[in-house]
């Protein structure tokens, strides 16, 4: 029996049926490249699940795990070493100012989750607001926050929670464009507060750009307005920095590029490059000291674990000494203007190219006249259609890579050499020259 099929005999593949799971081969790997288990190299385009910023077999994290498991390796949640106050203090240093204080869970949906609980506890009010197109995670409190609809199938979910339209400026939901739309994506956020009971809503949700559901990149002002709005009404706002954090947007958080300061913000993926299970919520000084004397009704029998801590703030180290949050602005610039070059190229196929730092999206047409998408909101490629045939067209030239729905999706390893990076920009041209003539 092959390794799959054991594996597959008795472990459950996530978000698929088991039929159809697409299972990932990896073996090993250095830096921007791992080998499957036939020994063939994979450019990571996609960093695993966008969260091995620091990249492939990187011995100074593993070095640090393993170290800290010979120390200690299974402590009570609140227990006191070394690695732990180091990496309060690290997050503390690169966290945007004000954030002073962290709960350090598992995921990044348990720490959406726990900021939800940690909003409601603070306020006394019980609603958010989040977007439509948002990803904020699987369990059932972030998923009741997520717009995306991987939520639809386990509905119901919590209550209270308003849902946002979208900095979508190629499809604006307003009809609008910018300059003149004054960011209605923001400003008709008010009109939700008003309607929804200004005292009733404790917090409102944001990813910093959105990840997976599109790759948005808000306008200029967008933060600093729904921040403002936060202020007027004494919301809380939270930046679900779970996607962008640690460098993926060429900042260490993207709200960095705004000078917004969240109430919350919440981290995992980067936090620990993948090597480790590790969430993270930070709070304000104003919002930690809430809890000077109430309860935190928050905690898990494995937070804050001693090698997930040695993990994050290895990885926090190698960001550092490697510069790598400075060589995702830099190489980010190359990489949109790669992008705005593809698009150019292929004026028929791609109908938009954003990013910021070392996140791109190519959002793709079926029909240049129409706009169409290449494959409609929430639908999957059917055998053989163009998007299935780019897929496979990718993967024939070793790029592991998202295409969800009309959504080509580029976030390497921050660690990615120019060549590297140059060489899958390459590939995606030749495949979309493959497919699309
Ligand atoms: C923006 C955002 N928030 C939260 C999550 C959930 O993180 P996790 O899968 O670690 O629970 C994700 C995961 O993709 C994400 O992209």
């Amino acid at each position: 029996m092959s390794l799959l099929e054991r594996q597959r005999k008795h472990v459950l593949a996530t978000w698929s049926a088991q039929s159809k799971a697409a299972h990932v081969s990896i073996a090993g790997g250095s830096g921007a490249t791992f080998r499957d288990h036939d020994g063939r190299p994979w450019l990571d385009f996609e960093s695993q699940v966008f969260n091995c910023n620091a990249g492939h077999g990187e011995r100074r994290i593993t070095d640090a795990m393993a170290r800290q498991a010979a120390e200690l390796g299974c402590a009570h949640p609140n227990a006191v070493f070394e690695a732990k106050a180091a990496l309060g203090e690290a997050l503390a240093r690169i966290t945007p100012p004000g954030i002073e204080k962290f709960l350090l869970c598992l995921s990044g949906a348990e720490a959406n989750e726990n900021a939800l609980k940690i909003a409601r506890l603070v306020t006394g009010r019980s609603k958010v607001i989040a977007r439509w197109r948002s990803y904020h995670g699987a369990s059932m409190g972030a998923l009741s926050l997520t717009g995306d609809p991987r939520r639809l199938p386990t509905e119901p979910g919590l209550w209270g929670v308003v849902r946002a339209e979208d900095p979508y400026c190629y499809r604006c939901p307003f009809g609008l464009e910018r300059p003149t739309c004054q960011t209605r994506c923001a400003t008709h956020l008010e009109r939700l507060i008003e309607m929804e009971g200004p005292d009733q809503i404790a917090a409102i949700f944001l990813e910093g750009v959105t990840g997976a559901n599109g790759g948005f990149v808000p306008p200029p002002d967008y933060w600093p307005t729904v921040r403002a709005l936060c202020e007027r009404y004494g919301i809380l706002l939270v930046a679900d920095e779970v996607f962008t954090g640690f460098g993926r947007t060429g900042r260490w958080f993207a709200v960095d590029h705004w000078d917004v300061a969240p109430d919350l913000i919440t981290m995992a993926k980067g936090l620990t490059s993948g090597y480790a299970p590790l969430g993270a919520v930070g709070v304000s000084a104003q919002v930690a000291a809430h809890f000077d004397d109430e309860t935190l009704w928050c905690g898990l029998t494995t937070h804050g674990h001693p090698v997930s801590c040695a993990a994050a703030l290895a990885t926090i180290g190698v960001y550092e000494e490697d510069g790598l949050v400075a060589r995702s602005a830099q190489l980010g610039v190359h990489l949109q203007e790669r992008l705005q070059a593809l698009r150019a190229r292929h004026p028929n196929v791609i109908g938009d190219a954003r990013g910021l730092g070392l996140f791109g999206t190519l959002e793709l047409l079926s029909d240049r006249e129409r706009q169409s998408p290449l494959v409609g909101f929430n639908q999957a490629p059917t055998p053989g259609s163009p998007a299935a045939r780019l897929k496979s067209a990718l993967s024939a030239r070793g790029l592991h890579i998202l295409l969800r729905w009309s959504y080509l999706f580029i976030a390497p390893p921050l660690c990615i050499t120019d060549a590297e990076l140059d060489h899958g920009l390459d590939a995606i041209d030749a495949a979309l020259d493959e497919v699309f003539g």
